[in-house]
Order: C-alpha cells, then structure tokens, then sequence
C-alpha cells in the first residue's frame, strides 16, 4: 500500500514536473573557440595584461598604473569579459569535453573575476597577480588542447602555476 501510494507521488511528480519544465534557453553560439579568442578573450585579457606594468629603458623605469575612474573602468569590464568568457567556452558546440575542459573555463572565470574585484579596489598589486592568474588560467587549457603545444609536452601537460 505504502509503495504504491509511492509510486504515484512519483508518476504524478514525473507527469507534472517535467510537463511544466520550461524549455531549454534558446541559446544561439555564433562563433568557435578559436574566434572567441581572438575577438572576445585575447584583446580583453590585454586590456589587464597592459593596464600595470613596469617598463624599463634606457634611463628611465615607467610604472604603468590605471589613474582615472575611467581607466580602472575600463580594466574592471575587461575582466568581467574573461571571466564571463569562461561560461561561453562551456557551451556546446564550443566545450571539448564535460570535463578537465570545464575545469579549465572555470579557472578562467576565477582568475578573471580575481582581476575584477583588483579593479573595483583600484588595487594595482592585486590586478597584477590577477593577471598572472590569467595568463597560468589561459596556458592551462592550451596546454592540454591545442595539439601543438600538447606536443611538446609527450609526458603529459604540466600544470602551469606560479
Ligand atoms: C578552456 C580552454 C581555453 C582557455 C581557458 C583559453 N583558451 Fe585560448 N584557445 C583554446 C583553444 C582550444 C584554442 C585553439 C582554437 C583553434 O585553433 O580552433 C585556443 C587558441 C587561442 C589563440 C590562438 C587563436 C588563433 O588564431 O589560432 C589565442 C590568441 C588564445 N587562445 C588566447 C587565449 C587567452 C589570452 C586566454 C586567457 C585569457 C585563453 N586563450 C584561454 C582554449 C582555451
């Protein structure tokens, strides 16, 4: 008695639970990996990259510092742009796998949303290390899954970390 009142809890949670599911978001991918990350993610990770730097030359050392509200601006949206670039590398048809490749995006949603916080802090150090972390998140995932690179590696990919 007790199983089949069971059962239909069940069959009445099957029947009007997935009736009523809504449908799947109608997401649209409009580009591959390798357009990704050469319109998307590469200019946006240079963004970071250039935003604080020390440049030496012959003479003189110029230390490289986002000042105005604009620029800091202009560093925290690049950073929301990686780090929101990790969930569009996850979508299908662009994810090579449900796994390690997913791990990898994740590491670039982390370390990008690291650069974000360093920014909204107007913090240079921190947008430093945060671009550190990018560049290990970024060399990570081409380590393992572009063949050339992979190549080079016959042991295994290693892990790219400070
Ligand atoms: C989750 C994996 C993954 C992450 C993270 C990732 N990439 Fe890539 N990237 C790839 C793959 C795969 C390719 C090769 C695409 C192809 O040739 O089809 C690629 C290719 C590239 C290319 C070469 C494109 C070309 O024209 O051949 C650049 C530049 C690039 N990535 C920059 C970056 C930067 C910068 C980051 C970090 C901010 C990054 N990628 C993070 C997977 C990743």
């Amino acid at each position: 008695m007790r199983a089949a009142f069971l059962l239909v809890a069940v069959s009445a949670a099957l029947l009007f639970g997935c009736s009523s599911a809504p449908p799947p978001p109608p997401f649209r991918p409009i580009t591959d990996v390798k357009e990704l990350m050469n319109s998307v993610i590469d200019p946006s990770a240079d963004v970071i990259w250039n935003s604080v730097a020390t440049i030496q030359s012959v003479g003189q050392t110029e230390e490289r510092r986002p000042h105005t509200d604009e620029q800091w601006t202009a560093v925290r949206d690049s950073a929301i742009i990686v780090a929101e670039s990790g969930n569009l590398l996850m979508m299908v048809p662009r994810a090579k796998d449900g796994d390690v490749w997913m791990k990898m995006a994740q590491g670039l949603i982390d370390a990008g949303s690291e650069a974000r916080r360093g920014a909204e802090a107007k913090n240079p150090d921190a947008v430093f290390d945060a671009g550190a972390n990018i560049y290990y998140a970024c060399s990570n995932c081409h380590v393992r899954y572009i063949d050339e690179i992979k190549n080079v590696y016959p042991n295994g990919p290693p892990d790219v970390t400070k």
